[in-house]
């Protein structure tokens, strides 16, 4: 009996000498791969998961996120966007979507759209979706992983994830556990004198994820009447002084457009002015 349990426990030291071992050749090696990873099921296949990013909430994360997956999917590709954002999730309401989710088996179907971007959030679980959610970090970060290895996503060009502001618990559960090819960083000017912004790209840094851009949003209102961009939260010179210091690319400046607002508080962000968010799609791996 005694002698069986000391083999156990050897097999068991010796299995995890070896997954540790594995694990320090692949980091010599220069590889992503890493022990916290989350497998998908068979029936997603993914291209590119890009991880959309902020110092602070309020700052238009989710409106990027949504503005892309559409002009992703007017050009063409197949889109889907994974709400992380457990405790403030606002993509449904942008798309007007209130869809429950399918279940196939021990797997769920994404929501789709009107143009046909699949979505999943846990708005859209929730049986009301006006009782916040209160549980505690694991227990989120848990549903952001079954939110990827257990929804079938099918075949995507690109999935969007819309993170929830900052450096917690489901950032850093994203970076591990998901193959993320890049964050794109949104902040607005005023923003990034703070050090939450530069918090959240040191982050993505020490997990050695690819910093793809960052999107200057609410850099100015264009006045109606005569044109003048006026940059009513202070110069952007700052931002791009610590972009270009940092060797990150700031690939769109996007003004405060009462009509984004709108369209996104009305469930028909789907609209959005064509082009718009195109300047983004640049930095995207093709
Ligand atoms: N460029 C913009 N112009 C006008 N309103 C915007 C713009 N970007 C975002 N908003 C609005 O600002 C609010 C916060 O945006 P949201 O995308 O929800 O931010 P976050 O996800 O960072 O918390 C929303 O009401 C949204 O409609
Ligand atoms: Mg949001
Ligand atoms: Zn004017």
């Amino acid at each position: 009996m005694e002698e069986n349990q000391d083999k156990a426990l050897e097999a068991a030291v010796a299995k995890a000498k070896a997954a540790k071992a594995k694990a320090d050749q692949a980091k010599a090696e220069g590889k992503q791969e890493n022990p916290f990873s989350v497998a998908p099921n068979e029936q997603t296949r993914v291209k590119h998961v890009i991880g959309i990013v902020s110092g602070k909430g309020g700052v238009g994360k989710s409106s990027v996120t949504a503005g892309l997956a559409v002009e992703l999917n007017r050009q063409g590709f197949n889109v889907g966007i994974l709400d992380a954002d457990i405790t403030g999730p606002s993509i449904p309401r942008m798309f007007g979507v209130t869809t429950t989710p399918g279940i196939v088996g021990e797997l769920m179907l994404p929501a789709e759209t009107e143009t046909g971007i699949k979505l999943i959030s846990i708005n859209l679980l929730l049986e009301d979706e006006e009782t916040p959610v209160i549980w505690r970090g694991p227990a989120i970060a848990g549903v952001v992983k079954q939110f990827w290895s257990e929804v079938i996503w099918g075949d995507l060009d690109y999935l969007l994830v819309d993170m929830p502001p900052g450096t917690g618990d489901v950032p850093l559960t994203v970076f591990q556990s998901l193959p993320v090819d890049g964050i794109l960083l949104v902040t607005s000017p005023q923003n990034l004198v703070e050090m939450v912004v530069k918090k959240a790209y040191h982050m993505a840094e020490q997990m050695k994820i690819p910093v793809l851009g960052v999107v200057n949003n609410f850099a100015y209102v264009q006045c109606p009447h005569c044109g003048e961009k006026i940059e009513v939260f202070g110069s952007s010179d700052r931002l791009d002084a610590w972009a270009a210091e940092a060797g990150v690319k700031v690939c769109a400046t996007l003004p405060m457009d009462p009509d984004i607002a709108s369209l996104a508080d009305s469930g028909r962000i789907e609209n959005i002015p064509v082009g718009l968010m195109e300047p983004v799609t640049t930095v995207l791996p093709e």
